[in-house]
């Protein structure tokens, strides 16, 4: 995130150390226990402007609502009715968006896309959710494991083991680069051809072996869940897949979260999923809507990580 002293941007959560993922969550338990530091309105005066080339509940929420209990203020942009969209270069359309608002939050189809808009822009980019990585929700998972299994930091989070389900696709790289930040064992299980992509593997191994963390590529669900302190999936057909999702139906099977995966995990493993869920494809209701699903505090977490990232990003601007 912090780039230079002049423009930060949160494109990867691999842009975030493992002292500022810790910093972030700090500030983010204290603004949900109402005890932040600082005054009430720490953004006043300042725009928040976010462009969603995809549909979005989650995200635009609760970073509209955190804007607002920030002091500041969101302004929500169509894409469809952006010049952008009529051909307007990202470039010109990232210096035309500097010159009104004090950040950027977007959720782009392309991650380049995404890194172009932060390479022009003279004000923070947050990427919202590309192909590539959703970071502000990975930092909502990490977070609501903390919480779970009530640690003092993020730093408690070193060995506690991680198990993904399913589509390698941005949440599951984003998933594998905090993970690997945060010195924490992540086994990724996944039907073959749709495992996450090399790069963020490699990427994953190269953190995973400064913090003491682990990623293991494990094509068998039931091996990939034993041990695990968590259980994580997400949809088997993501945004602009949609046209995939009955093939994918067809060979994501084994890797449904259900009670039988629950039961080979560990007694206390919790169920995650960032939402939205099909349900009875990747998770079943039983699980989803059960005793050990943490899948609603992990969405609360989106508001109160997003607005511990707002602060930072924007306080000193
Ligand atoms: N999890 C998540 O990003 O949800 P939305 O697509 O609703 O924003
Ligand atoms: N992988 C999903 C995440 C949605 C929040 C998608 O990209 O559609």
């Amino acid at each position: 995130m912090m780039n230079n002293d002049k423009k930060r941007d949160l494109i990867s959560i691999a842009d975030l150390s493992q002292e500022e993922i810790s910093g972030l969550f700090a500030e983010a338990a204290a603004l949900k226990a109402g005890k932040a530091a600082g005054p009430d309105r720490p953004l006043a005066g300042k725009t928040l402007a976010m462009i969603f080339q995809k549909p979005s509940t989650r995200t635009i929420v609760s970073f509209s609502v955190g804007m607002v209990q920030l002091g500041g203020h969101p302004l929500v942009l169509n894409y469809q009715e952006l010049q952008m969209k009529r051909g307007e270069s990202i470039a010109d359309t990232a210096r035309t968006l500097s010159l009104y608002a004090d950040a950027v939050m977007v959720r782009a189809n392309r991650h380049e896309d995404v890194c172009e808009l932060a390479r022009h822009a003279s004000i923070p980019v947050i990427n919202g959710l590309s192909d590539k990585e959703h970071p502000c929700q990975a930092l909502a998972d990490f977070l609501a494991i903390q919480e779970h299994k009530k640690l003092k930091s993020a730093a408690g989070l070193r060995g506690v083991k991680l198990a993904y389900l399913g589509d390698g696709n941005n949440v599951a790289h984003s998933l594998i680069l905090g993970a690997a930040i945060l010195g924490m064992e992540i086994a990724v299980s996944s039907p073959k051809r749709y495992e996450p992509e090399k790069e963020f593997i490699e990427k994953g191994n190269a953190l995973a072996a400064k913090s003491g963390g682990k990623i293991i590529i494990e094509p068998d669900p039931e091996a990939a869940v034993r041990g695990a302190d968590a259980l994580y999936t997400d949809v088997w057909a993501s945004m602009g897949k949609e046209d995939e999702r009955e093939h994918r139906k067809q060979v994501f099977g084994p890797y449904q979260l259900n009670a039988g995966l629950l039961a080979l995990a560990k007694p206390d493993a919790v169920v995650m999923h960032c939402l939205p869920a099909h349900r009875g494809e990747e998770i079943t209701d039983e699980v989803l809507d059960g005793p050990r699903s943490i899948v609603f505090p992990q969405a609360a977490n989106r508001l109160h990580v997003q607005k511990a990232i707002l602060l930072r990003l924007l306080s000193k601007n």
